[in-house]
């Protein structure tokens, strides 16, 4: 049987990148079958590896916890908690340190881009991250990982991390790691620049949709969005598997940026989406992309806002979740004690 793992920090700004790249899969993957357990964790530990504004932290929290549940995450069938809460990430975090090589972690491109020129002045947490992200999965002993395209490298290294721990103890305790990135809209670009990720952080409030949203800001920062000065691309433009040509995403990506971003609002395949729009301007594909956004993410920032309102109920899911979190993670934590000779 399969468990799965997945989280979201809780950083605000929560945009389609994270809900078509990430929490619309949570919730598919939540129905299927052969699933033992799903956990959707907010993983605040994460998110303080740089500076967050306590009563800020607080809320985006609760802000994230609400949007798995507006996304159709039932907290009946799936445990959804605060990484926080529960002690044996961070101390089988520490185990995993000793695990980890520092060349490994040298390869990380996610810290070379969020270090930025000034490495000596980035936290130990922030360099560290992927580690504690090994340990969130392999506390629960899952093997399967729902996450967008970015979070590839971070989740290879976890099984790297896993497979060491196994060889160096010469056990078969952890599983074999496995991303799950499906989807049409594994990575969704910024509005304003097709070669960069749509991002929380983005200073430019056009460069994301974000799912608080009102329908006049997405119609607005759609119809402002980045574009070329050629009509939409015919079917020559795809390959015989259905997806965009290597030169197609490379000269025109702000089109099939838009165009993957309508493929995963509607359930269609981009055969079907190019179908539509051939030969017809962008604003014909805005205003199809506008409607399609609307009425998908609408109805979940609806349910967000009035969630949010209820801290009460918010925090008994979280109480709820982390209570089980807690359980099933200090079992695996003992029998880890027991593997590495902790008396
Ligand atoms: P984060 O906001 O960094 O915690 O990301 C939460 C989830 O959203 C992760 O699985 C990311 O891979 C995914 N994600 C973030 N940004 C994007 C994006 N632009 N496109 C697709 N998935 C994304
Ligand atoms: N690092 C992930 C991100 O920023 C979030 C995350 C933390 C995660 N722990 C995880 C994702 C464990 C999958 C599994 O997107």
């Amino acid at each position: 049987m399969d468990s799965i793992f997945s989280g979201v920090q809780p950083t605000g700004n929560l945009h389609i990148g994270n809900y078509f790249g990430a929490i619309k899969n949570f919730v598919e993957i939540q129905r299927r079958e052969n699933i033992s357990k799903t956990y959707y964790c907010v993983v605040d530990l994460h998110t303080i590896t740089v500076w967050q504004d306590p009563e800020q932290l607080k809320k985006e929290t609760l802000e994230t916890a609400a949007s798995f549940i507006a996304a159709g995450i039932d907290p009946k069938k799936s445990i959804i908690f605060n990484q926080s809460r529960v002690s044996s990430h961070a101390e089988l975090a520490w185990i995993l340190n000793c695990i980890c090589r520092i060349g490994w972690l040298n390869r990380m491109t996610q810290f070379k881009e969020k270090a930025g020129k000034n490495k000596e002045k980035a936290s130990v947490g922030l360099y560290a991250y992927p580690v504690l992200m090994a340990s969130d999965i392999l506390s629960y002993k899952s093997n399967l990982v729902p996450v967008g395209d970015d979070q590839k490298q971070h989740l290879e290294l976890a099984r790297d991390i896993a497979n060491k721990f196994n060889h160096d103890y010469k056990v078969e305790f952890f599983p074999e790691i496995k991303p799950l990135i499906f989807g049409s809209a594994t990575r969704v670009m910024s509005l304003r620049d097709g070669q960069k990720k749509m991002s929380k952080s983005d200073e430019s409030e056009f460069s994301r949709i974000n799912l608080l949203d009102d329908k006049d800001t997405i119609r607005n920062k759609i119809k402002k969005a980045k574009t070329d000065s050629e009509s939409i691309m015919g079917l020559e433009a795809l390959e015989d598997n259905g997806e965009f040509k290597t030169d197609i995403v490379v000269q025109r990506p702000e089109a099939v940026n838009l165009l993957n971003i309508l493929c995963a609002a509607e359930n269609i395949s981009k055969k079907e989406a190019v179908s539509m729009f051939s030969g017809k301007n962008f604003s014909d594909l805005k205003e199809g992309l506008s409607d399609s956004l609307i009425s998908k993410i609408i109805p979940i920032g609806t349910e967000m806002k009035k969630m949010i309102t209820d801290k009460k109920y918010l925090s008994s899911v979280l109480n709820t979740g982390a209570e089980v979190a807690e359980e099933d993670s200090k079992k695996n934590l003992l029998e880890i004690k027991n593997i590495i000779g902790f008396n």
